[in-house]
């Protein structure tokens, strides 16, 4: 055990670390400087996929909220109407399918019990077809998919998933960027955002520089009961894959929240004793987020911000920190802005001693309903 995590305390923290490498050997053999390579999908996936005119995304956990990150890509890049559902609720719902939907199953271990019940049930429903972005090729749901993307995470240890998430998130950069092409995107464009996928592993490099700074945060934040996540745009799956993470890990009730929802409800519980933690990107939501924040202040949360190199916030004072990551760019940014979260929980977690790779009552692979 103590050999296999090497210089690491834990898996988690290991698997944190590994990402650079995980993200780059899931697009290794895929991404090429002209683009996404053929038939990375299975043999003849491109006559398939270019049929799909809609996507139902089924995923339980930390796979859900990939799946709700890749709903701003495909509906923003290829044009593609995208519906993201938790799988125990989708598996007993009278799903409507239009015509030419493709049913995607997102999933580590590829054994989840509701999303491979979600995917067996899809064959009377009338799809066009399924598919599924796995970590592990032996697996049911991998088997009984008509096409199929491995993650290239390896063994994932740690309960709580990290380098699984932003290979799922590498994984649907890909098939948003094949779906765009085989829609007619703009063919610049198109070489633009594949060059920034193709530096993501880089720029996920770096972000994990910050965490001298987000152990730092963690001791500050370490005692508290409650926590509140906020994101907009593609940053809202962030931060609730954010707000996952602590509450896994550390045992600290966290909730994530449009930052725009923010006046329905959770500014009642901002006071000083509720930490705000945002995710900050540069982008067309920054404005509206920044005033979103202002109401935190105003009612003396205290605020951490993740917030884009390129980006001024403001915000520097005794009761509000930032964190500067460079996100990379637009498209990639959902991705690199995870990892300061992830480590935020675990660094928490540690300080507050609790069993970070096995937090109790939760389970890897969840097999049965
Ligand atoms: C469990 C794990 C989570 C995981 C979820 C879905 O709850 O603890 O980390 O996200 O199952 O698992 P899957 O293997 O389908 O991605």
């Amino acid at each position: 055990d103590a050999v296999e995590r090497g210089e690491y305390r834990h898996y988690m923290q290991k698997e944190i670390f590994e990402q650079p490498k995980a993200v780059a050997d899931t697009l290794e053999s895929r991404l090429g400087p002209k683009g996404v390579l053929p038939n990375i999908f299975g043999i003849d996936s491109e006559a398939l996929l270019g049929q799909v005119r809609q996507i139902h995304i089924v995923a339980c956990g930390t796979s859900y909220h990939a799946g709700l990150v890749a709903r701003y890509w495909l509906e923003t890049h290829a044009g593609i109407a995208v519906s993201v559902e938790v799988a125990s609720e989708f598996r007993y719902r009278d799903v409507v399918v239009p015509e030419n939907t493709l049913l995607l199953a997102i999933s580590q271990s590829g054994e989840t019990a509701d999303t491979l019940a979600a995917m067996r049930d899809s064959r009377r429903r009338g799809y066009l077809g399924t598919m599924v972005i796995c970590n592990v090729a032996e697996s049911s749901l991998v088997r009984e998919a008509d096409l199929k993307l491995m993650t290239r995470a390896g063994p994932e240890i740690g309960v709580a998933s990290t380098k699984a998430f932003t290979t799922q998130l590498a994984a649907l950069a890909l098939l948003s960027l094949e779906l765009a092409r085989l829609r007619g995107m703009d063919q610049d464009v198109y070489l633009g955002l594949c060059a920034q996928l193709q530096h993501l592993p880089r720029a996920i490099e770096d972000s994990l520089k910050a965490e001298p700074q987000i152990q730092a945060i963690a001791e500050h934040i370490m005692h508290r009961q409650h926590a509140l996540f906020l994101g907009r745009g593609e940053q809202y799956p962030v931060a609730l894959e954010g707000s996952l993470k602590l509450k896994e890990v550390s045992y600290i009730h966290a909730e994530a929240y449009p930052a725009g929802e923010l006046k329905h409800g959770p500014l009642a519980l901002v006071d000083e004793h509720m930490p705000v933690i945002a995710v900050a990107p540069g982008g067309v939501l920054l404005d509206k987020l920044k005033s979103n924040l202002q109401e935190v202040r105003a009612r003396g949360g205290e605020l951490i911000v993740f917030a884009d190199r390129t980006v001024n916030m403001d915000v520097q004072s005794a009761r509000n920190l930032t964190v500067q990551i460079d996100g990379g760019g637009d498209f990639i940014a959902p991705a690199v802005f995870t990892v300061p979260l992830q480590l935020l929980a675990y660094h928490v977690a540690v300080l507050r001693g609790t069993d970070v790779d096995q937090p109790r009552n939760l389970a890897k692979s969840v097999t049965v309903e």
